[in-house]
């Protein structure tokens, strides 16, 4: 897949209005879960190649709403959600950005898969095992990226990648592993998709 185009789309700061936001958008949905800090924002600025469609930050805790893009003019839509496990955050904000994002995992109709984003230098949290198992226990079909492999070797990263895999139970070919810094993953990322939604749009046809 080539990604020709991708534009912000909108903003939504409660999960009961995203029917209605989403509602004119075509396509099916990919949305990006992940600790805060750990690289979404980011890694939707990679897939589009453009540095500032979604704000990024050094602080944890930038993305505080469920951010809609839309890629080709439609083809897909990708939803940036807010990080869990921000530290700093009071109980009422984690509160907040819990049932955003469980509201939106479990209300989002057009939904097709979720992209589980973990730092490749960093064991899977108990917040990214509780992420797992709850999209398992949803159904909701999920991948696993592993962020920052600029920051590893070739042979540390081959070694995370395991342990990834083992701690989230998950099979290592499933995991891909990206730089935003140098690119790398991104083809594998876009071919990825295009099966997801290649194979999205057949069960949708049957
Ligand atoms: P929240 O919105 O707070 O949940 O964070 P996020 O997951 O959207 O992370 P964001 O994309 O804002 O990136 C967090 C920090 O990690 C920023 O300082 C980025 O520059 C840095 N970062 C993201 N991706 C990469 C990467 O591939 N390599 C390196 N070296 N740094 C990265
Ligand atoms: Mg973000």
């Amino acid at each position: 897949m080539i990604i020709k185009k991708a534009r912000f789309v909108t903003s939504i700061s409660l999960a009961s209005k995203y029917g209605a936001a989403a509602e004119g958008l075509p396509g099916s949905e990919i949305c990006v879960v992940g600790r805060s800090n750990v690289g979404k924002s980011s890694f939707i600025n990679f897939l589009a190649r453009q540095n500032k469609l979604a704000k990024t930050s050094s602080t944890p805790g930038r993305t505080r709403l469920i951010n809609l893009f839309s890629f080709n003019d439609g083809e897909f839509t990708l939803v940036d959600l807010p990080g869990y496990g921000y530290a700093a955050a009071s109980k009422s904000e984690k509160y907040k950005w819990d049932t955003l994002i469980g509201g939106y995992l479990e209300n989002s109709r057009k939904l097709v898969r979720a992209l589980v984003l973990v730092d490749c230098r960093r064991e899977p949290s108990v917040l990214d095992r509780q992420m797992v198992d709850y999209l398992y226990s949803y159904g909701i079909p999920f991948s696993v990226i592993a962020t920052k492999a600029d920051k590893l070797t070739r042979n540390q990263l081959f070694g995370s990648i395991q342990k990834i895999a083992t701690a989230l139970a998950v099979g290592r070919d499933n995991i891909i592993a990206v730089s935003a810094v140098s690119g790398k993953g991104r083809d594998e990322v876009l071919a990825h998709l295009e099966e997801v939604l290649r194979s999205a749009s057949e069960t949708e046809n049957e």
